[in-house]
């Protein structure tokens, strides 16, 4: 997989004048089954997050408030991506190295995921990561 499997996910958006709700189903709006869902909220302005990549985990991060980029590498090549609506989000394959910045006051981002927390999925180490990518390649 690589960066171009990444990509910005619209998902349903059920208009009530009370009100709107958008929903995601495992498998169904996203390509993989949801086994966590994790958010991170009260950044400070210009944090830096992410600054890692996963072996095998499947991600699907949305700006359930505010706005932040994303910036996905891997390892050949960049895309920035701007989150700011909780209707859309961004699906993220394994094997791509992510930093998030650019958070705007009081924004909250969702992530759901296709496993349970684990540290032996991360790659730290950018080199680390760049020497794997290219044994996998
Ligand atoms: P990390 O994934 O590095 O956060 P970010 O990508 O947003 O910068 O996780 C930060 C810390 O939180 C790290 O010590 C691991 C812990 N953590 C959990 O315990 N469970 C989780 O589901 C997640 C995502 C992180």
């Amino acid at each position: 997989m690589s960066l171009s499997d990444c990509k910005i996910i619209e998902l349903p958006k059920i208009h009530d004048p009370q009100g709107n709700l958008t929903f995601v189903e495992s498998d169904a709006q996203v390509p993989f089954g949801i086994e966590r869902a994790y958010y991170v909220y009260d950044v400070p302005g210009g944090s830096m997050r992410g600054g890692h990549a996963h072996k095998e985990l499947h991600q699907f991060i949305v700006a359930m408030s505010g706005s932040f980029d994303i910036t996905l590498d891997d390892g050949k090549d960049k895309k920035k991506f701007h989150l700011a609506r909780s209707y859309y989000g961004l699906y993220v394959c394994p094997m791509i190295w992510r930093e998030i910045d650019n958070f705007s006051s009081g924004s909250v981002l969702m992530c759901l995921a296709s496993h349970k927390y684990e540290e032996a999925d991360y790659y730290r180490e950018y080199d680390e990561f760049m020497r794997a990518r290219w044994a996998a390649a």
